[in-house]
């Protein structure tokens, strides 16, 4: 391991009693009664048409039993169209699953925990093609592709559809690069992937008018059905972040300028605002970096979240990278996953590869663009994420001002009752996240989702688990192990 985890000084219950972390916030109009939160995480637990299951429901009532102030339901669809297990909310018939879910957070965190969920909007992405079939099906082939492949070969290509499907085929590397467009050798050697640049297809050209009614009627439906709050999803590889993004260079008033980038975004507030009303609590998760080549650094964040502040988000939560222009090569049949790259890395930084530490290495961000929206003259709070483990490095993060709420995911996965633990002056129970990503590379697979801790630390047996409550290959724990407390 490159990077030793620290060692925790976990605070007494009185400490924790005074302390920053575990004092009220308000999230405009949201009184949350501390500053723990736990961050999206798609656990794969919906059933292919995107409803609530019970092991679903019993990821957010283990995650509910830490008593988080803030719990935030993964990315979940708004269109009403077949997503395959992503949790959806664009249509009535999910609102049952939703509340059943609301209900139980709310047992489970003894009504202590506010439940938000994070509406996410994506455009389409393919698998990696093999390359016959790309020759003989994707490509669509026309006229340039004819004369460019003539000018390679010095004299005009007289033969067919077929034939030239078939030259294309059998061309070595290079001289494919003289043929093809860059978008079409990406095509095949990623797979094929919308971007909202793609303004000659009619459905990218519109979304500035899809966009807005999509996501007031899920934030509408979530606040019907009891939810606390909505964040809506500009960050990471999806729409809203591809708006927000430097290379988003579109020419219809929605891109090239920082403006014309903000302006999507902007007006899908006003829309959710306005379906939900000023009671209701709206918050957004973007980038404070997006770490690629060409995208967008800080200082186009300090002015996104000034934007955001001024506009009436109730809060912003502050994520980096996760992109698809950087990710990994995906293999034949396998679609690009956007954590795979350096982008991937910042994003949830590990022990193992980066060259700093995970451990709160985000949070200048999240100070930067804090100190902003300050400026400003707004008090939305700002929440930070990326390698949050500890009591110490939480409380300093929120007393020197590089936050306002601290989230954890990754560490909240390993041990729900975290903060439980911390704040009853039972630290030295915490299981401590190792911070390898043995749960993002099962997020990667679309593999339900469990820590190598309730396992491997835990063992299945002991604890009386049945078969319900194990991976579809019996091999692994659903849920953490509960808390038996020491007397
Ligand atoms: C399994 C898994 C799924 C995730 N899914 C989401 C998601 O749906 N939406 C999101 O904004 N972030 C998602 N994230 C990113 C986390 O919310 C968080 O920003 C990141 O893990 C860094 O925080 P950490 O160091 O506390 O884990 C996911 C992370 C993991 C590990
Ligand atoms: S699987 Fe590893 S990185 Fe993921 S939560 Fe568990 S200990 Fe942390």
């Amino acid at each position: 391991m490159k990077h030793p985890i620290p060692p925790a000084h976990w605070p007494t219950a009185e400490v924790a009693a005074s302390s920053r972390l575990f004092s009220p916030v308000r999230l405009g109009p949201l009184e949350v009664n501390s500053r723990t939160w736990v961050p999206a995480m798609v656990p794969w637990r919906a059933s292919e048409e995107g409803q609530v299951t019970n092991a679903l429901l019993d990821w957010y009532g283990r995650l509910a039993e830490g008593r988080p102030g803030v719990l935030v339901v993964e990315a979940t669809g708004i269109r009403d169209v077949p997503s395959g297990p992503l949790l959806r909310i664009g249509h009535e018939r999910f609102e049952e699953g939703l509340a059943r879910l609301i209900e139980v957070v709310a047992e489970r965190s003894g009504g202590e925990t506010r439940l938000m969920i994070q509406l996410i909007d994506f455009l389409a992405i393919r698998r990696r093609p093999e390359r016959d079939k790309y020759f003989a099906r994707f490509l669509k082939v026309e006229s340039a592709h004819r004369a460019r492949l003539g000018e390679l070969r010095g004299m005009e290509f007289e033969g067919d559809e077929a034939d030239l499907r078939a030259d294309l085929a059998a061309l070595a590397e290079d001289d494919l690069a003289c043929v093809l467009s860059p978008r079409e050798i990406e095509d095949l050697e990623r797979g094929s992937r919308e971007r909202v640049t793609d303004t000659h297809l009619e459905h990218i050209a519109d979304l500035p008018t899809s966009l807005p009614p999509l996501f007031a009627a899920a934030a509408e439906r979530a606040r019907r059905v009891g939810f606390d709050g909505v964040e809506l999803h500009y960050a990471h590889a999806y729409t809203m972040a591809s708006f927000l993004s430097r290379l988003n260079d579109r020419q219809d008033g929605y891109g090239d300028s920082l403006e014309g980038r903000l302006r999507l975004p902007l007006e899908v507030l006003a829309a959710v605002r306005r379906a939900v009303g000023p009671d209701f609590c709206v918050g957004c998760r973007f980038l404070g970096d997006e770490i690629i080549a060409g995208g967008s650094r800080i200082s186009d964040a300090c002015a996104h979240g000034e934007a955001f502040a001024r506009a009436g988000m109730d809060f912003l939560s502050i994520s980096v990278g996760g992109k698809f222009e950087d990710a990994r090569q995906p293999r034949v049949g396998a679609a690009a996953y956007p954590y795979t790259g350096p982008s991937g890395a910042a994003c949830m930084p590990t022990v193992l590869e980066s060259e700093r530490a995970p451990f709160g290495r985000n949070l200048h961000l999240a100070r930067a663009i804090r100190e902003r929206v300050r400026a400003a003259g707004c008090n939305t709070p700002v929440v930070g994420a990326g390698g949050l483990n500890d009591f110490d490095l939480a409380e300093a993060a929120l007393l020197e001002g590089d936050c306002d709420i601290v989230a954890a995911a990754r560490q909240s996965l390993a041990d729900p009752d975290w903060w439980r633990k911390m704040h009853l002056g039972r630290g030295a129970e915490i299981a401590r996240c190792k911070y390898t990503n043995y749960c993002e590379a099962l997020d990667q697979k679309h593999s339900q989702v469990t820590c190598q801790l309730w396992d491997r630390e835990f063992g299945l047996a002991d604890k009386g688990q049945s078969e319900a409550q194990r991976t579809d290959d019996g091999k692994r724990r659903l849920t953490p192990p509960p808390w038996v407390q020491s007397p």
